[in-house]
């Protein structure tokens, strides 16, 4: 069963105080550290502590899986009403009188950004229902949903296609600055959550059924964004439609990164997360494989952010899919050997995970192919940065050495400078110059570009600092061009 968009307008009313601030107010910091390890009885202890206080009740039914009392939920839900509520498939009933029990069929919480309130409904997870997930069950904002939603470049758009879009929350997300929002997916019930939770947002979706491109034929986007099920799963490992693409391996990100080419309007960007089997070749062959089989050109910035070896990678989504040891070492056991056996036939050794920029230049040919891994924390949201980065890609392909030169930089407000060496020493051993937000990228500088960096306030142009460097006895100082424009395009100068 799946929640009907009727109920949105009334539901809205009840939610409208629901938010996070009053849920960790209510439950305290204890509780909400404890949310984040996916704990839930000391967030229950303190809401049931709140009693009859309708943020309390909203929390207890929806978000932790506690049974309410037919009162209760009338309490909660003053304006939908219990049968309302109960009619629209978002809670059981065992009867109508007061001391009835009630229990949640699905789950619902707030979501916020910095602009906007949302309230995301899915299917209840596994530490409320304490049993495995179905094989269709509709995921709620997870941690890879919220790191697309924050790599995702919010620049006003017109089209967007968010494929897989499971409960819609990416196409929330871009209705914020897009003209209209596709979202597609393989799952009906997915389909049913997302329209549901446009309806209590308020928001227009265009949804439709389909797997990858075949509900979006022959129509274009300027924006296409992709938490796609990459998780790759062999014969005789548990599968879910919401994490497992249906294709060998990691073929469905090979799929989407070849294909969303023809999809793009000219100067259109996908943004997408995927995992790569990595063999002896290293990722970046994997990946250029697929990059150099879209038969649109495109530009291409890929960021690896983690690799785990075969092993690891079997046993975080055995976990994740409720295979452990604890409940059944037989079963645990064939399901990992089918993980290892996979592996080892197709000759892969790790799997990277990471995120996917394409662009379709907006004419003539690519000028961008970066392959990169950077580990460690990054700015949220990231897309400001990446804006900012291809922008500064684009002024620098059309600025030739002698333009970078009569040109003045400045240093990016959240750059340091950081000198190592032994205290009797003069001259420092080596500097670090560390980008506090973006990538939170450190380049090491020899004194020559550190010299440089550290005089580009605006003043000067880069051909009069590097003769000032040049006039300081600093060698090789015209030399620091290539190295500047990466600083540039990095994000450290301006
Ligand atoms: C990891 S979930 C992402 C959900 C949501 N977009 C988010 O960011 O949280 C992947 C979604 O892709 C859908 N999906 C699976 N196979 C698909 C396919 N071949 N084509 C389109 N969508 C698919 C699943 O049903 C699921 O809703």
């Amino acid at each position: 069963m799946t929640p009907s968009p009727d109920a949105a307008p009334a539901l809205r009313a009840d939610v409208e105080h629901w938010t996070n601030d009053a849920v960790a107010e209510l439950i305290g910091d204890r509780a909400v550290l404890a949310l984040d390890r996916e704990q839930l009885v000391p967030a229950r202890l303190a809401a049931r502590a709140a009693g009859d206080d309708p943020i309390a009740l909203l929390t207890r039914l929806f978000a932790l899986g506690d049974t309410l009392s037919v009162a209760q939920v009338a309490r909660a839900l003053p304006t939908l009403g219990v049968q309302g509520a109960a009619a629209s498939g978002l809670i059981a009933t065992a009867g109508a009188s007061d001391d009835d029990p009630v229990r949640a069929l699905l789950d619902l919480r707030p979501y916020e950004t910095e602009t906007h309130r949302w309230w995301i409904a899915s299917d209840r997870g596994e530490s409320v229902t304490d049993a495995r997930l179905e094989g269709d069950h509709v995921l709620g904002v997870g941690g890879a949903s919220l790191t697309l939603a924050s790599i995702t470049m919010r620049e006003p758009v017109g089209r967007v296609l968010d494929l897989g879009t499971g409960s819609g929350v990416q196409a929330l997300h871009a209705s914020t600055h897009a003209e209209s929002v596709v979202g597609t997916d393989v799952s009906r019930r997915a389909l049913d959550f997302a329209a549901f939770n446009a309806a209590l947002a308020g928001v227009t979706l265009d949804l439709r059924e389909g797997s990858l491109l075949d509900p979006v034929a022959g129509e274009t986007f300027d924006l296409v964004v992709s938490n796609p099920p990459f998780v790759i799963t062999p014969a005789g490992a548990p599968s879910f439609e919401y994490r497992d693409g249906g294709m060998p391996g990691d073929g469905i990100v090979g799929s989407l990164v070849s294909t969303l080419g023809g999809v793009l309007n000219p100067g259109g960007v996908a943004q997408l997360l995927g995992n790569w089997e990595i063999r002896s070749e290293g990722w970046e062959a994997r990946v250029s494989e697929w990059l150099d089989t879209s038969p649109v050109p495109l530009d291409a910035w890929v960021v690896q952010r983690d690799s785990l070896d075969a092993a690891q990678y079997a046993e975080v989504w055995l976990r994740d899919a409720g295979v452990i040891p604890e409940r059944g070492r037989v079963a645990f056991d064939e399901a990992y050997e089918a993980y290892l056996s996979d592996f080892d036939r197709r000759g892969v050794r790790e799997v990277g995970f990471g995120m996917i920029l394409l662009r379709r230049p907006a004419s003539g040919s690519p000028t961008l192919r970066r392959l990169e891994f950077l580990e460690g924390p990054i700015a949220t949201p990231l897309g400001p940065h990446l804006v900012a980065s291809l922008a500064a890609h684009d002024r620098l392909d059309s600025l030739n050495d002698a333009a970078l030169l009569s040109t003045r930089l400045t240093v990016a407000g959240d750059v340091t400078r950081e000198v190592y060496g032994r205290p009797l020493l003069a001259d420092p051993e080596h500097i670090l110059i560390r980008q506090g937000g973006g990538f939170g990228r450190a380049v090491r500088a020899d004194t020559g570009l550190a010299g440089f960096v550290g005089a580009c306030d605006g003043e000067l142009t880069v051909g009069q600092i590097l003769g000032a460097l040049s006039a300081l006895g600093v060698e090789h100082a015209n030399e620091l061009l290539p190295a500047i424009r990466e600083l540039v395009e990095t994000g450290f100068l301006a």
